[in-house]
């Protein structure tokens, strides 16, 4: 193990904080463990020296940190109660009002694409025969390559389909060997993966009619949550809904959201 100085500590926790809004103020034994084989990989013995290379524009080494210091966990089917809710109410309320028949939807902290392409399988299930009359797709973001990596092969483990119901897994995944499972064309085409911060600016070219970031912004202090927030506001359609996890909240009095179940909300029409 190569130790902190409690400079080197703060130095990192300060970088990564500012740059990406994770907190590791309590994680000073993960950046150890995490980093220890990228510093002996580079010969390297401190911190410092491994800080210096951070900082240099175009070493490519930041990547390599932020692959390493995320905690990228996450399943199909996790917080199923969002995809009943999307299924009852959001997709009967688009069939009804969405005359154009388009979605748009973005997973942002997709980590390894459970999540979206759950969204899309939950989609396809609801909409049936019908669901060639809709354009819908997800955008899927998130600043570690190497779980997007995965997401992009669209193979997984037999453990992360655990919640996935007998019928969904035959119909969505092809079984390979080793006890993987790959997603068929129709549910892995309709999701699009980009790296994208979300403490960077927002630039999109059309409104979304869903947001999902759960289980990212724990990792984020209120101040950088609260701006964030205002950011999903500001890129949802009016009636647009935002789902976060379900051990976070959104403070009601500082949110322009109305709240409408737990970790469900919604931007109003006006
Ligand atoms: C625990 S995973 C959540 C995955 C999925 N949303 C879920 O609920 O299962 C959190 C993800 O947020 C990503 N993340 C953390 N900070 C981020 C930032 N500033 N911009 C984009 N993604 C970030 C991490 O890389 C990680 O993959």
């Amino acid at each position: 193990m190569i130790r902190l100085t409690d400079s080197e500590f703060e130095k990192i926790v300060s970088y990564v904080k500012s740059n990406y809004g994770i907190n590791l103020i309590q994680k000073r034994q993960l950046i150890e463990a995490r980093m220890y084989s990228a510093l002996t990989e580079k010969g390297m013995n401190n911190f410092t020296d491994y800080f210096a290379l951070i900082k240099q524009n175009n070493s490519g080494e930041v990547t390599n940190l932020i692959n390493r210091l995320t905690t990228n966990h996450t399943y199909f089917m996790r917080e199923q109660a969002h995809f009943d809710f999307l299924k009852k109410a959001i997709l009967p309320m688009q069939e009804k009002t969405n005359r154009q028949k388009n979605l748009r939807i973005w997973s942002a902290g997709c980590s390894s694409g459970e999540e979206a392409f759950t969204t899309i399988m939950v989609i396809r299930d609801y909409f049936g025969m019908r669901e060639r009359e809709w354009d819908y797709r997800i955008l899927a973001t998130d600043i570690s390559e190497r779980a997007m990596q995965g997401a992009k092969t669209g193979i997984y483990t037999a453990d992360s389909l655990k919640n996935i119901p007998a019928d969904w897994k035959k119909k969505y995944f092809r079984a390979e060997a080793g006890e993987m499972f790959s997603l068929r064309p129709e549910v892995k085409d309709q999701v699009i993966f980009k790296k994208l911060n979300l403490m960077a600016p927002f630039v999109f070219r059309a409104p979304f009619d869903l947001i999902f970031c759960r289980n990212v912004m724990i990792y984020f202090e209120q101040p950088t949550r609260d701006k964030l927030i205002q950011k999903f506001y500001d890129v949802l359609k009016p009636g647009g809904y935002l789902f976060i996890g379900h051990s976070e909240t959104i403070q009601r009095e500082s949110s322009p959201f109305r709240y409408i179940e737990p970790s469900v909300y919604q931007k109003g029409y006006k």
